[in-house]
């Protein structure tokens, strides 16, 4: 039994690690840009300052991309399913990927990115989905969460490879970049491979009335017939009514409140201020006192180690110690830290006390609401409307990205760096609050569970109240 139990396990394990693939994807095309863009814009012969909006259009069209491809997702994965839109998102990436490197001009270069964010969308969206829908619950948490080591994994790898072909094509600029940005096809192409191999969600296949498909799934990846049978029951139970996401939203005040829910969770994890600290960060360490472009360099490949290093603190801890307690602690360093480092550039000292609270920074981020955002919002949607709320939030999450990257520089402008820092602190704290208000606790609850509980009308932060474990426990 114990081996069954075991072998189930494992075999999950290895799904979800090929799943998420697609989050190393997210990280490696967001940030390889980052690197190359000097080169590009030396080879079309640009200028950082006299071209602003033509290098703005290059490094943000993945984001507008995935804006809208975390849109279209939501079709897509209801439609042809979560294992077929990783597919698509896969091939989107090897294609995206070679066009970008072997652009003729500019042009082509931003449509090919803009190309990319569309599977960066697709991905974002259906693989947290696909990963709540195949993990057991007791280990569904570090799951997901391990997407967001994936995710960070990618922006480091970016960042390493980016360096090592600077460096190796450091006479020819126009061949640099080519490299930095074409090389990710070959992890794309691995998730393709990959992606072969996963079965396609359970819940998926159960909603198109595929039960025996279904229970078939169920029977790999669960420890025992039993237990696949009596999952199968609950997942049918919640897939009585069709899945009508807008004529729910229309109708159904329950389920408006878990999509705000889930677009309030996504607006709180970008306030953060994590792209502004990630796409920055060179400037920032300048800011900081340290004005060697290597250092900065260092200084950006040290803060995205942290960035993977960190997310394991939410992987061990995220099913034991629950979502709330971690990303209150979470939300509490990241103000703690953006305050500080606002004093620095205040009174005008850094030095390695900024960098440290840089880095601070970023353990809060990665060890709470880096990946929090995606496990809760993957867990809070009824069944029915859960295609339709994941999109919305992870729409929101990327048009929040969009919007706070590109006013960065203005609200500097108007309100001064330290302000700029501080004003990032409070939105912080504010969110402890909200978090405190309106977050529930998920952990070990079952998908079906926490739906019983919101569509009964509990307060949101009460939905993840687990009814049969604490029936079981009074029983005992
Ligand atoms: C966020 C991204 C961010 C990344 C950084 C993700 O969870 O959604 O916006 O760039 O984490 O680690």
């Amino acid at each position: 039994m114990m081996e069954k139990q075991q072998g189930s396990n494992i075999k999950v394990i290895i799904i979800c690690l090929l799943a998420a693939i697609a989050g190393l994807m997210f990280g490696l095309d967001t940030a390889v840009i980052g690197g190359a863009k000097q080169f590009v814009v030396e080879h079309f012969h640009l200028s950082m300052t006299g071209d602003a909006i033509i290098v703005g259009a290059l490094v943000s069209a993945i984001t507008f991309g995935a804006a809208i491809g975390s849109i279209l997702a939501g079709w897509l994965a209801a439609r042809l399913g979560r294992k077929t839109s990783l597919q698509i998102a896969a091939l989107i990436f090897i294609l995206g990927e070679l066009i970008s490197a072997f652009s003729p001009n500019i042009g082509i270069l931003i449509a090919a990115r803009a190309f990319l964010g569309l599977a960066v969308g697709v991905a974002s969206y259906a693989t947290p989905l696909y990963l709540a829908e195949i993990a057991p619950r007791k280990i569904r948490g570090s799951m997901i969460s391990f997407y967001q080591f994936m995710i960070t994994s990618g922006l480091l790898l970016a960042y390493l490879s980016d360096t090592y072909f600077a460096y190796i094509y450091r006479d020819d600029p126009s061949i640099s970049w080519r490299w930095m940005v074409g090389v990710v096809a070959i992890p794309a192409i691995v998730l393709f491979l990959g992606v072969l191999f996963i079965p396609r969600s359970p819940r998926w296949l159960a909603s198109k009335g595929r039960k025996e498909e279904a229970l078939t799934v169920l029977e790999e990846i669960r420890p025992t017939k039993g237990d696949a049978a009596v999952e199968l029951g609950n997942i049918e139970e919640s897939l009585k009514e069709r899945q009508n996401g807008w004529g729910l939203f229309k109708n159904n005040s329950n389920f408006r409140r878990s999509v705000g829910l889930g677009m309030l969770l996504q607006i709180m994890q970008q306030v953060t201020g994590i792209n502004i600290i990630l796409y920055f960060a060179p400037e920032i360490i300048k800011m900081a006192g340290f004005t060697d472009p290597s250092e900065q360099m260092w200084g950006s490949v040290l803060v995205a180690l942290v960035n993977v290093l960190a997310t394991f603190i939410a992987i061990a801890v995220v099913d034991r110690w629950g979502r709330r307690p971690i990303l209150i602690t979470g939300y509490l360093i990241m103000a703690f830290a953006m305050a500080i480092m606002g004093l620095l550039i205040y009174v005008g000292t850094g030095g390695y006390v900024a960098i440290a609270m840089l880095v601070l920074f970023i353990i809060g981020f990665a060890g709470s609401a880096g990946p929090l955002a995606w496990v809760l919002c993957s867990e809070i949607q009824p069944a029915k409307g859960r295609n339709f709320g994941a999109t919305i939030s992870t729409a929101t999450n990327w048009i929040m990205n969009l919007i706070l990257t590109f006013t960065f520089l203005s609200l500097i402008a108007a309100l001064g760096d330290a302000n700029t820092f501080w004003l990032y602190a409070v939105l912080n704290l504010i969110c402890i609050a909200l978090i405190w208000l309106y977050v529930p606790e998920t952990k070990g609850t079952s998908l079906e569970q926490i739906e019983r509980n919101l569509m009964k009308g509990k307060k949101l932060r009460d939905i993840g109240e687990d009814i049969d474990a604490e029936k079981a426990e009074a029983k005992a």
